[in-house]
């Protein structure tokens, strides 16, 4: 694929599904994750739902998905509007390295901006260094540290 040029991003819509789905399988393996078929249903029927505060944008280059950006808008007791948590980015691996990710991000950006969010953030492994490379690039890493505590 070559760099950057004839990218199309834009929101994916139901008829997207046997596109979307490789890549969110991939997306799940790279974490070593399984999903109950239902959550993955679930997830994806939200993102076309208007009363859902979810979203999810793809990157298709000469017809193909090269990648995908999933994110959240959410309320924050510190602010008036909702801020944007970018909850999954994947890109194909034939796709890697050529800007793909990087205008995934700022399209999300975008996206949620136009939504009325005031920020956008997200979290890696510390151990990413190439999704951190990316990062680094289009983002300041403010030095918080996350925890997690299942509840079910
Ligand atoms: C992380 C990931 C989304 C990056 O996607 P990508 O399409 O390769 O990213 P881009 O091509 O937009 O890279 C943007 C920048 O990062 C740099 N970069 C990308 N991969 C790199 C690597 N392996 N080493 C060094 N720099 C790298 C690029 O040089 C580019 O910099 P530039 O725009 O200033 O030239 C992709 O590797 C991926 O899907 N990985 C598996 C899943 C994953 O880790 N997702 C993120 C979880 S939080």
């Amino acid at each position: 694929m070559p760099a950057n040029t004839g990218l199309d991003i834009r929101p994916l819509a139901p008829a997207d599904r046997a596109a979307w789905e490789p890549l969110w399988k991939a997306y799940l393996d790279f974490y070593d994750h399984v999903l109950p078929p239902a959550v993955t249903d679930l997830t994806w029927s939200r993102f076309s739902d208007p009363a859902e505060p979810m979203g999810a944008l793809g990157a298709w280059s000469d017809g193909a998905l090269a990648g995908v950006c999933h994110h959240v808008l959410h309320r924050s007791t510190w602010a008036a509007g909702t801020y944007c948590y970018l909850e999954d980015l994947f890109t194909t691996p034939g796709s890697r390295g050529r800007g793909v990710g990087r205008a995934l991000i700022e399209a999300t950006a975008a996206a949620a901006r136009e939504a009325g969010a005031e920020k956008l953030y997200w979290q890696t492994h510390s151990g990413n260094t190439t999704a951190r490379a990316l990062y680094d690039r289009v983002a300041r890493h403010e030095g918080f540290v996350v925890y997690e505590r299942p509840l079910t």
